[in-house]
């Protein structure tokens, strides 16, 4: 990642990507040059530094980006759409409030910053299909207007301040070391561990409800890459639109039944179907094709035929 990026500190380390992300990073830079945090403490060892943050303690954040020299912060601290809903409050200040302590730490103390956008800043006027990397942008959610906000403080503080910010539109990503939590897309994850463990599964969407998705190593792999990408290449900021997979849960329950034929999927949509409703069904991402080298290795069948290797040996170890 050339000759920045070397001492790197992520927020939300312990959530559903930051599990993966921060021993993606150790790999690249080294254990000791990445400072995991968490506003929780880790429930077993940690593989290099931890250290205990809530995103909304802005001198505490400070004091540790000093204290570790750090020049990279991945913020992955978030409320996502479904809790967001439950406790909007809570949604914008740790959405809000945490990242403008990232960006103005990153303004002060000279940081790049990858910040995390997601599908949940388009909303029921965005053309759904292919949805454009510049479009209208009018969510419902609460979640999703912290992601618009997000986005447009991100190319703000390039701008103005010129803080190298940069991030993509995540899809519901799918993966299997920490779950994930609070959003509408969780569903992909969770039908996995039921059909191993119970071959059963209860789907709080639709069966016809198409959303865009991705697998974590494709995840993982975006926000390597476009990190690494020369700042002269890239012409956004923080909001890129990423695409991989796109598929409702009848064709994943399909999928998962070629590996698990006793699997039986039932239907009970529930408030999140309305948000699931309200977001794209695919996303256009040449933007991130052309400008950053993007291109995704996981397609439904791989993805799924991973999940279930994965998840059944450790199922068969009693670990599940
Ligand atoms: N996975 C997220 C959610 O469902 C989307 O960014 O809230």
């Amino acid at each position: 990642m050339g000759d920045k990026g070397s001492r790197v500190l992520i927020t939300g380390a312990l959530g559903q990507i930051g599990s993966e992300l921060t021993p993606r990073l150790r790999e690249l830079f080294g254990k000791e040059n990445v400072v995991a945090t968490d506003i929780r403490q880790p429930a077993v060892d940690q593989d290099g530094p931890f250290e205990t943050l809530d995103v909304l303690n802005e001198g505490d954040m400070r004091r540790l980006i000093k204290e570790h020299d750090i020049d990279t912060v991945y913020h992955l601290a978030a409320v996502l759409s479904a809790t967001g809903e439950q406790k909007p409050d809570l949604a914008w200040n740790i959405n809000i409030e945490g990242l403008m302590n990232v960006l103005n730490a990153a303004k002060d103390m000279k940081l790049r910053v990858f910040h995390p956008s997601s599908i949940a800043a388009f909303g029921p006027e965005t053309p759904r299909v292919l949805t454009p990397q510049e479009t209208v942008m009018k969510p419902r959610t609460m979640y999703g207007i912290t992601k618009v906000v997000g986005e447009l403080l991100g190319s703000y503080y390039f701008e103005k301040h010129g803080v190298d910010v940069r991030g993509a539109r995540l899809p519901g990503i799918i993966s299997n070391v920490a779950p994930p939590g609070g959003g509408t897309t969780d569903y992909a994850v969770e039908i996995f561990y039921e059909a191993i463990k119970h071959q059963r599964y209860t789907c709080f969407l639709r069966e016809d409800t198409v959303l865009p998705m991705m697998y974590m190593p494709d995840c993982l792999k975006a926000f390597v890459a476009l990190m690494d990408a020369p700042l002269s290449s890239l012409k956004h900021h923080g909001d890129y639109n990423l695409a991989a997979l796109s598929f409702n849960p009848r064709e994943l329950a399909a999928e998962i039944k070629r590996h698990i034929p006793e699997f039986e999927i039932e239907y009970k949509p529930d408030y999140r179907q309305a948000i699931a409703d309200s977001w794209p069904k695919s996303i256009d991402d040449l933007a991130s094709r052309e400008q950053w080298r993007w291109n995704p290795d996981y397609d439904l069948p791989a993805m799924v035929e991973d999940m279930i290797k994965v998840l059944g040996a450790r199922h068969k170890k009693g670990g599940l």
